[in-house]
């Protein structure tokens, strides 16, 4: 999806909140975040860029840690990344391999913002190469003393694989997700009802990422309609500025909404009125491309985060650039859907390759695409039903011939 939105005009994506915990296990817990040659990301490499690679959790460490083993791309064992995790104290910023500083130096979020991303990022940029999660620095990692002070410095050399891979541009902390509590411990959203925790997270991840990445926040306005609640928001993104967060993502929905009712833009005007200089993206309830420029001129926002109005919808970033140049946003043709379409499922099918069903895996997987595309065409309720029964790549094609054809 990411992929299929860039082809459109989206100039920067984040992927799902990924946990923490997850990150720091060993196997396929990682494959989510691995931008190698694993099968997930496998359509993504150099066009995949820039992305940030969002971390959810509880504790400040693992949080640390697990980010600073997105940027590396795993050059260090499994193991060693643990031990970061799981040792006493702070985790100093790490010493990062030389394709991590090229690749993050180079992005530059304000120009990111602007609209300039294709010339750094276009498609001259090649990406992939595998890295190894058993980089063999094990026994370095555990010996003793080296271990004492700041602990990626002396303990971790970066591993030489990581010259190979691309990485993330920036690392993006969730304080959203409505998802419940895990073993009474917070995370996401449930963050703001503890400011002092969330910010302790805060500055572990920021101390423990390189300064040249962005770190970044993904918050929801608040955890509920109680003041105190309220203040709690308040608390936490006055502090992200502060210690050095590069912008704030605000979803203008309380957790307890989930993903219910209203978006409160004038939540965001009024925290645009309190904030003037701060980068503010707004998110919730941005359906279509005028949704995108009414919340800008609304409540001020430096950008806009498209979410579920984007699926089936890449053509909802083609428009928002054709209105950016004063055009009227152009409606897909059949022909350019039949064309996403195809191009929709070639890429899922990728990521599903090595699942032992991968075809019957992609029909699934792209149900919900299927829905939303399906209200373009204007047949589209026939339409839908059709995607919806589809078990094979043969049948995919078919829906195309038989509804799409008149391209
Ligand atoms: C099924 C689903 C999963 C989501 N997962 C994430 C996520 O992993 N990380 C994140 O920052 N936001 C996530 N969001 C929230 C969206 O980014 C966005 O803030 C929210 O949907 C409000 O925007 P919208 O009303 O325009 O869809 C998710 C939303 C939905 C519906």
């Amino acid at each position: 999806m990411r992929i299929i939105a860039r082809r459109h005009g989206c100039p920067f994506c984040v992927t799902e909140a990924l946990l923490d915990r997850t990150l720091l296990a060993g196997g396929r817990g990682f494959d989510k975040a691995d931008l190698g040659e694993l099968h997930d990301n496998v359509p993504g490499g150099g066009e995949d860029h820039p992305l940030a690679c969002q971390i959810m959790g509880s504790e400040p460490t693992e949080m640390a840690a697990s980010a600073i083993k997105a940027i590396e791309q795993r050059t260090r064992s499994d193991k060693a990344y643990r031990m970061m995790a799981y040792r006493e104290g702070t985790i100093a910023q790490a010493n990062m391999s030389p394709h991590v500083s090229e690749h993050a130096a180079s992005f530059d979020p304000a120009k990111g913002i602007n609209g300039g991303i294709e010339e750094e990022w276009g498609a001259g940029v090649s990406g992939g190469g595998g890295v190894s999660g058993e980089s063999g620095v094990e026994e370095e990692a555990d010996t003793e003393g080296e271990l004492s002070d700041g602990f990626a410095h002396k303990a971790f050399p970066p591993h030489p694989a990581a010259a190979s891979s691309l990485s993330f541009q920036v690392i993006d902390v969730n304080l959203a997700c409505p998802v419940k509590k895990i073993e009474k411990k917070s995370r996401g959203g449930h963050w703001l009802t503890d400011p002092s925790g969330a910010i302790k997270i805060l500055e572990a991840v920021r101390d423990a990422v390189p300064s040249h990445i962005p770190c970044t926040v993904k918050l929801r306005r608040s955890f509920d309609d109680t003041p105190e609640m309220v203040q709690n928001f308040h608390a936490i993104f006055e502090t992200c500025s502060k210690i050095g967060y590069a912008w704030t993502t605000v979803h203008a929905r309380t957790v307890e909404q989930k993903y219910m009712g209203p978006s409160r833009w004038d939540f965001l005007r009024d925290l645009r009125a309190r904030h003037p200089d701060t980068i503010i993206f707004g998110s919730g309830d941005i359906w279509n491309v005028e949704d995108i420029f009414l919340m800008i001129a609304y409540a001020g926002m430096s950008g806009v985060s498209v979410a579920r109005g984007c699926i089936g919808n890449p053509w909802i970033f083609r428009q928002a650039r054709e209105m950016m140049a004063g055009k009227p946003p152009s409606n897909p043709t059949i022909a350019e859907q039949r064309a996403v379409l195809g191009e929709h499922f070639r890429l899922s099918l990728a990521c599903t390759r090595r699942f032992r069903q991968p075809e019957q895996a992609t029909a699934m997987m792209m149900r919900k695409f299927a829905i939303r595309f399906a209200a373009h065409h204007p047949d589209g309720e026939t339409v839908r039903k059709k995607f919806i029964a589809v078990t094979s790549t043969a049948q995919w094609r078919a829906v195309l011939d038989e509804h799409y054809a008149n391209a």
